[in-house]
């Protein structure tokens, strides 16, 4: 079968840049993006490539190849799912935050949605694949659907998770460790799930395209999630352990990293992970877990998050008793408020808890981001229902420039390991602080010996 029409339900960080690389390998296949979100399409089809909703190193440079080509940007859902032979499913399956598995599993509830769409748009029989990170056995239910509601046509469910990391987006799209596709064992199955190979062979290795069942496929994916949340969750809870018996965390990970069964990427002791597949993916398969009275099993992936909760709460409180114990009324600059550089997405990022446990003990906070605007970091703040908007507002103010953002601060904490950071002027810096500067360094970017030497009070992660 040869596909020559695709969609994709989603135009948010995991679909947009994965349609457009698609898009820029398969110019002959019509990729068609869409979303509910007017304003991101918009921003999706702006001439002006620095507006794109989606902040990617190289991505710019793909839309600009492909936009207007073969890659579409629109709203109009119905159409899209009608013309197209395969549909991706890319749309945010967060965290439940009401009801049954509340704080735990995953809010199917825009999959469904999406899957109804799909069902009464149809007229021809469709290949629905899920790109979204969902739980095990969620193709079942958008199967169940689809053949409930779908006019009697047949639908094959693929599943074909992601594993693209932001700010490394169009690197991991363009040459991938694996790309995984599940799907059914049956003949028509098998036609699907051959049909999606043969897109992605256009530019992949086929010895680096895994197929498996359906259900093999969405379990690899919050698998995949777990094991390297686990790494970050472990090399922090030795900086813990560093920082106490003088040992130095950037020389222990070293040392084992180069053990080749542990390997040396994912051991960057941190304030902590973000990101908006982490913590859900783990909560997700807890709450898996649980549901089939797998209690040992739960408790010991919890342990990751109960872990990464403790890392950002004890940088907080590391700022705290620095300061005298008492931050009310000071001025702490934040340097970076996105969970990680080269990407202006800010969901889960250690930022948001840092700040929110300050504001609770009065701090004022002064935010500077390269990627991350003002309205963002309000939103964050105002997501966690601690303290009213207008507080937030009052207590929290965000500069576009990273030296007026630090003066006249008592302390400079680095919550984003953004390269920018690296090449500050820190002299000039540390002349237009309070005294005593003292500077938090979360992501272990800066020379504890430079910064002693211009005069700070240094306080890196995971050192004696
Ligand atoms: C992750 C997975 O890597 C990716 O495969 C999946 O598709 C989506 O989830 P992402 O969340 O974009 O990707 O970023 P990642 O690079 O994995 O970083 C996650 C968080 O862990 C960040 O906050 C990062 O700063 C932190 N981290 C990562 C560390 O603190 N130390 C490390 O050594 C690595
Ligand atoms: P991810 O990081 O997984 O890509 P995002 O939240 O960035 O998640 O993007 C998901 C996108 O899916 C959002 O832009 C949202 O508007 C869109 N979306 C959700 N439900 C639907 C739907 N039924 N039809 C079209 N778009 C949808």
């Amino acid at each position: 079968m040869k596909v020559t029409k695709i969609c994709c339900i989603g135009a948010g960080y995991v679909g947009g840049p994965t349609m457009s690389v698609i898009a820029q390998k398969c110019p002959d296949i019509k990729v068609t993006v869409v979303d509910i979100n007017q304003t991101r399409i918009d921003a999706w089809n702006d001439p002006d490539l620095s507006n794109l909703p989606v902040y990617e190193p190289g991505l710019d440079k793909v839309v600009a190849e492909a936009r207007g080509r073969n890659l579409f940007f629109s709203t109009d859902v119905i159409k899209a799912i009608e013309e197209s032979e395969m549909i991706f499913i890319s749309v945010n399956t967060p965290t439940k935050t009401y009801g049954e598995g509340k704080g735990m599993a995953a809010d199917l509830k825009w999959v469904e949605l999406c899957a109804r769409q799909i069902a009464t748009a149809s007229k021809e029989d469709k290949i629905v694949v899920e790109k979204s990170t969902l739980p095990v056995r969620t193709a079942q239910a958008v199967k169940d659907i689809l053949v409930n509601t779908g006019n009697g046509l047949k639908f094959q469910i693929l599943s074909n998770p992601e594993f693209l990391a932001e700010g490394t987006a169009i690197e991991d799209l363009e040459s991938p460790d694996r790309v995984l596709i599940g799907g059914d064992d049956t003949p028509e199955g098998k036609i699907a799930i051959q049909a999606l190979v043969d897109i992605y062979a256009r530019w992949v290795p086929k010895d680096r395209i895994l197929t498996t069942n359906v259900w093999s496929s969405e379990l690899s994916k919050l698998t995949a999630n777990a094991f390297l949340a686990q790494r970050v969750s472990s090399i922090n809870a030795l900086s813990e352990l560093c920082e106490v018996t003088g040992a130095d965390v950037s020389e222990v990970a070293k040392a084992i990293g180069t053990d080749s069964r542990i390997g040396s990427k994912f051991l960057k002791a941190s304030v902590g992970f973000g990101g908006s597949c982490f913590q859900k993916d783990i909560l997700n398969m807890v709450y898996i877990c649980r549901s089939y009275q797998l209690n040992e099993v739960a408790d010991y992936w919890e342990q990751v998050i109960k872990m990464n909760d403790h890392q950002k709460a004890r940088f907080a409180k590391k700022i705290i008793k620095s300061l005298y114990n008492t931050v009310s009324g000071k001025k702490i600059t934040f340097l970076g408020w996105a969970f990680k550089k080269d990407t202006n997405d800010t969901r889960e990022s250690a930022a948001i808890y840092v700040a929110d446990h300050l504001l609770s003990e009065q701090a004022k906070i002064c935010v500077y981001d390269p990627k991350v605007n003002q309205e963002k970091v309000y939103a964050d703040l105002e997501y966690l229902n601690t303290r009213s908007s207008d507080e937030n507002r009052r207590h929290v103010k965000v500069m576009n420039d990273p030296y007026e953002a630090c003066k006249d601060s008592h302390a400079i904490a680095i919550l984003t390991e953004w390269d920018e950071f690296k090449t500050y002027d820190w002299e000039k810096i540390y002349q237009n602080m309070l005294k005593p500067a003292t500077l938090f360094d979360g992501r272990n970017i800066l020379s504890k010996e430079e910064m002693t030497k211009i005069g700070f009070r240094f306080y890196a992660i995971g050192k004696p």
